[in-house]
């Protein structure tokens, strides 16, 4: 039933304590919204160093919950009467920590700040007169110890590989997504732990379709996300997980000609090579191409060639005669010499490698010179480069895909 007026008592007595009361309940709620927050914290920094399913859900628990007291936070006091909405506020301030003293049961641990030896303005003896102490609460998640983490390095004498153990090294992933939350969530493998757990699979020509090593070639480059495709919820961050999964399928499975593309359709010698994101993006779950082969897709071209859907108004343009060699007599227009810069090769004017496709969302702008702005910018190039014919709604979950890897 709503509170009016009619119903409260006309005592001033009486609705001072209503007041005193409202206030003390808006307080509870608040200290129990910051509890909450500090734990979904705790949960979100434990995320970072172990995967699990049950910590996601729990936090993502934590998360509607938290989202739920304050919706209704706001809802009590915009409804509140200024005078309570006044009687919060100095509450507020009263109960600010720094004010009260901290509970005595803590355990406490001094740390000394010390004072200069002698004096700063004449340089005479100084005598303690007082100490002051202030506290400040800290927060030791369990308690700290060292790991030392020591992994075998070894070499093969047979072929002289260096073979890495399991998780050796530093792999950045993105592992959350403002609006399909958790990257690991639902069976999901997103994140640095799964990307680690690829390393051991991996050898160079790896996927390559091309390669030397006579790997069988599967397009499907990326499972990151296939378990959420059987998700069909209407709530914000089901719909995001759908995109996140359709986008990865676009990545995998939209066919399309790879044309004038120096060093694969000229090395190759066929003019027309019909494939998919993943023919280049071929290493299983990183995206990088699994052995050396310097393309040139056409970012670096500038002048009458200059690439589609990228800004390059802003980069210096390179015009290289090339005097000798199967290309003499050519003229190029580059932003970037790319690879022609370490072999002095006019072949290898524009080359540049394929990189990794991981933790995208934190690295924009993108290509090696920066011409695409967002990733949508990248999409529409390819769209535009390939002649793709992707609609409107494909970019969007191919963007989705992207940001989320
Ligand atoms: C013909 C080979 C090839 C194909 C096909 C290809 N790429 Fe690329 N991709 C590259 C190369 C080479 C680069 C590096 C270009 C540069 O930095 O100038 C690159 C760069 C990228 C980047 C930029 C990464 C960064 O760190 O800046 C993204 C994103 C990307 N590709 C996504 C895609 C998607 C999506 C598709 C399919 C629509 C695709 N690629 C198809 C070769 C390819």
């Amino acid at each position: 039933m709503p509170i009016t007026p009619d119903h409260l008592p006309d005592d001033p007595a009486a609705l001072k304590r209503i007041i005193a009361a409202m206030a003390q309940d808006t307080l509870t709620a608040q200290a129990e919204i910051a509890r909450l927050k500090f734990q979904l914290a705790r949960y979100r920094r434990a995320e970072f160093g172990r995967s699990s399913e049950k910590l996601a859900h729990e936090a993502e628990q934590l998360e509607l919950a938290l989202e739920a007291l304050e919706t209704d936070q706001a809802e009590r006091l915009a409804t509140a009467s200024p005078e309570v909405a006044a009687a919060v506020e100095t509450a507020t301030e009263a109960q600010k920590p720094a004010r009260r003293p901290l509970p005595q049961h803590l355990p406490r641990e001094d740390r000394r700040h010390p004072a200069p030896c002698t004096c700063p303005s004449c340089g005479g003896a100084l005598r303690k007169i007082a100490e002051e102490v202030s506290e400040t609460l800290d927060y030791v998640p369990g308690r700290f110890k060292v790991i030392r983490h020591i992994r075998e390095k070894l070499s093969c004498r047979t072929c002289d590989t260096v073979v890495a153990p399991d998780g050796a090294g530093t792999f950045t992933a993105q592992i959350f997504d403002d609006e399909g939350q958790f990257l690991f969530g639902r069976g999901a493998n997103g994140g640095p732990v799964a990307l680690s757990q690829q390393l051991a699979k991996f050898f160079i020509g790896v996927n390559d379709p091309f390669g030397p090593t006579g790997a069988v070639f599967n397009p499907e480059v990326f499972d990151i996300y296939s378990n959420w495709g059987t998700l069909h919820g209407r709530s914000q961050k089901s719909e995001r997980r759908q995109a996140i999964v359709r986008g990865e399928e676009l990545f995998n499975t939209t066919k399309f000609n790879i044309t004038g593309v120096a060093g694969l359709n000229d090395a190759l010698n066929q003019p027309s090579i019909s494939g998919f994101c993943s023919t280049c993006h071929d290493t299983p779950n990183a995206g990088n191409h699994s052995v050396p082969a310097p393309l040139n897709i056409g970012v670096a071209d500038a002048g009458t060639a200059s690439p589609p859907a990228l800004d390059i108004s802003g980069l210096p343009v390179f015009t290289i005669w090339c005097t000798s060699g199967p290309l003499a007599g050519q003229m190029f227009e580059v932003t970037d010499p790319g690879r022609a810069l370490i072999t002095g090769k006019c072949a290898d004017i524009g080359k540049v490698k394929g990189p990794i496709l991981r933790g995208l969302s934190a690295r924009a702008p993108y290509f090696h010179n920066g011409s695409a702005a967002t990733l949508a910018d990248v999409v529409e190039f390819y769209n535009q480069r390939f002649d793709i014919g992707f609609t409107d709604q494909q970019k969007a979950d191919l963007v989705a895909f992207l940001s989320a890897l």
